[in-house]
């Protein structure tokens, strides 16, 4: 697949550095499950949206040694060895001879394996950075494809505002792409609610696998999820809060529900991620129509109007907010 999206490109470095940067990605309907895990093939379509100013910035060098380096430079410290084997893997796929070997510099602001998707802006950026390097200047849709080959879900971070990643249908996954649609939405806010930045205990590729080969419930997910993304994606259009909270929850939880009916079953919540739904949904009965979702992971990530911010910080603090698709974002 890499041979032919690069086909004719040069292999050696066209410079002395490449950089990329890219933000992480909420998606509203999930990915969950993979129809080929080589190629980081998805079920179903899923949608998300990129949070501007929850960056990762790569910058990628030849390297010397017998290993490539990668550091990471922010919030939770230094990436750990199956991160870093991840990425080295990831880059078996652009050395221009076996031997080489790359410099990876990532500079993130969002701590690593929180359930945050860091890891979908840090391939995503990282392949920004390779075609920096090498001087490719792939189109958008290539670029995507090359990061879904890094991580499902960085496929996405190609872009800002709402991002559709189609599931495809073909074998080769090349038409397994994401791409931009263009929805503004002045008001819509999404808040971080986090209940832990540590690493999680079971990552989302070991956690969708087992999802897929033990849960009775994943059979009815691809459908359910396929038409959530329709709904999502009309709610969105139509600027309706109501329904696209209403979706997007029902989506996550659905989710969850396929890990947790796996055996043995898969639960990322912890008591506070349990306790922070329930004042969710307290706060709806008291007529602030707020929603949340959530990843692989304890965090919840609130949807709800600019005019609720208030209400929102009363209820759970001072929690990171943004505005995604505004225009000046
Ligand atoms: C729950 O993209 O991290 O965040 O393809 O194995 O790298 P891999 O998985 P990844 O999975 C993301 C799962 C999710 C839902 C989503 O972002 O759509």
């Amino acid at each position: 697949m890499v041979e032919r999206i690069l086909a004719d490109r040069v292999r050696e470095p066209s410079r002395t550095i490449g950089r990329g940067q890219a933000s992480v990605n909420i998606a509203l309907c999930k990915y969950w499950g993979k129809r080929n895990r080589e190629l980081n093939l998805p079920f179903n379509s899923s949608l998300s949206v990129t949070l501007p100013g929850m960056d990762v910035e790569t910058e990628l060098l030849p390297g010397s040694g017998d290993r490539d380096e990668i550091e990471l430079c922010g919030p939770g410290g230094t990436l750990p060895d199956d991160a870093a084997d991840r990425v080295s893997g990831f880059l078996d796929l652009f050395r221009p001879r076996p031997d080489f070997r790359f410099r990876v510099r990532t500079r993130s602001s969002v701590p690593p394996a929180a359930g945050l998707a860091s890891s979908a802006a840090a391939f995503a950026s990282l392949v920004r950075a390779l075609d920096d390097l090498f001087q490719w200047r792939l189109g958008p849709r290539e670029l995507s494809i090359l990061a879904r080959l890094g991580s499902g879900s960085a496929c996405r971070s190609m872009y800002r505002g709402v991002v559709i990643w189609h599931a495809g249908v073909r074998n080769d996954g090349m038409d397994s792409f994401a791409e931009p649609l263009n929805i503004g939405w002045e008001a819509l806010r999404i808040g971080v609610v986090m209940i832990s930045a540590s690493r999680k205990g079971v990552g989302s590729r070991p956690g969708m696998d087992h999802t897929v080969e033990t849960s009775p419930l994943f059979a009815c997910w691809p459908e359910t999820a396929e038409r959530d993304l329709a709904a999502i994606l009309g709610a969105l259009e139509a600027r309706d809060l109501e329904r696209l909270g209403v979706a997007a929850e029902c989506n996550a939880l659905c989710m969850h529900a396929t890990m947790i009916a796996a055996r043995p079953p898969l639960v990322y919540w912890t008591a506070q991620t349990v306790t922070a739904m329930r004042t969710v949904w307290e706060l709806r009965r008291a007529g602030c129509p707020v929603y949340f979702t959530i990843d692989a992971g304890p965090n919840l990530k609130l949807l709800y109007a600019a005019g609720e911010t208030a209400a929102v910080r009363r209820a759970f603090g001072e929690i990171r907010e943004c505005a995604p698709l505004a225009a000046n974002e």
